[in-house]
């Protein structure tokens, strides 16, 4: 029988993340309690074991576990140029009015980058507008190594390619004999990787254009505010931040932000 995600009690909860910041020091606690539970509860369904007990000696005896878990809380689904309506408006309105506008470097975020396929993204359309790594720096950050170790191998299957054009595929990738796709050293060369904690992690200076999508939606409440009062204070005033489609921003930001597209989430500092 099947353990459902109400099985997994708060009291193992709390000795699971003390595991974690033990070994990897990543903090979960605060992450939203049920993405927690449900996500605990599907690596002991895939063992498969019956209680939350077991799970834990199990842990203790096969320490490689605690990396599965690990890899479970870490969601690392994206795609090149997910949401394409997104990067349409970061290429037509938003690129050009910060590269018309600002003189010397313009630097750019995204926070949580999975694998890279979101830096890349913005290094892609870079690279057709002519703009090189002398005057537009990718900083591309997140918690989980092994997300950066493949972020920094660059190398995708087609599926995560789908909204590119057949020749925007042919011009940034080299496509393998075995179906796989290694994006250009050009493109590669202009994004930065670094393990960072968008909660925890030191000050990596003021930015032009913040993406932080896909990654509150697993934060409670007060980890999200956190994050955001941040993000905020890492823009340059004129700067831009996008979050996830399905995410929300707190009111409080009215003030300092004005929405540029509130269907996409798009924000600009105002002051
Ligand atoms: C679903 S992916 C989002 C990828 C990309 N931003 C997108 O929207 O396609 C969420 C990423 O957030 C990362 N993440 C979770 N908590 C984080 C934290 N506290 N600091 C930095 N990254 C974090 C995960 O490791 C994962 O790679």
């Amino acid at each position: 029988m099947s353990i459902s995600f109400s099985d997994i009690s708060p009291e193992y909860i709390e000795k699971f993340i003390v595991m974690l910041r033990k070994r990897y020091n990543i903090d979960f606690s605060g992450y939203n309690i049920s993405f927690l539970r449900r996500r605990i509860a599907s690596r002991i369904n895939r063992i498969p074991l019956s209680s939350v007990s077991q799970y834990y000696e199990y842990i203790e005896n096969f320490p490689e576990e605690l990396n599965l878990l690990l890899q479970n809380l870490t969601i690392n689904i994206s795609e090149f140029m997910r949401n394409p309506e997104v990067f349409n408006i970061i290429g037509v309105d938003i690129l050009p009015e910060l590269i018309a506008n600002k003189t010397g470097q313009l630097r750019f975020w995204t926070a949580g980058c999975s694998k890279g396929e979101e830096p890349y993204s913005i290094a892609i359309i870079l690279a057709k507008m002519g703009i090189g790594s002398s005057r537009a720096i990718i900083i591309a950050t997140d918690i989980d190594e092994n997300a950066l170790k493949d972020a920094r191998a660059g190398i995708y299957k087609k599926s995560s390619l789908k909204n590119l054009s057949d020749n925007d595929r042919k011009i940034f990738f080299q496509n393998y004999d075995n179906g796989t796709y290694k994006i250009k050293q050009k493109i590669k060369k202009s994004v930065i990787f670094r393990k960072h904690n968008v909660l925890t992690g030191p000050d990596l200076g003021k930015f032009d254009l913040i993406m932080c999508r896909n990654v509150a939606i697993y934060f409670g409440k007060k980890l999200q505010e956190k994050m955001y009062r941040r993000l905020v204070e890492d823009l340059y005033i004129g700067g831009y931040l996008i979050i996830g489609k399905s995410e929300m921003l707190p009111k409080y930001f009215g003030g300092l932000l004005k929405p540029i597209s509130l269907e996409h989430r798009i924000y600009r500092k105002v002051k």
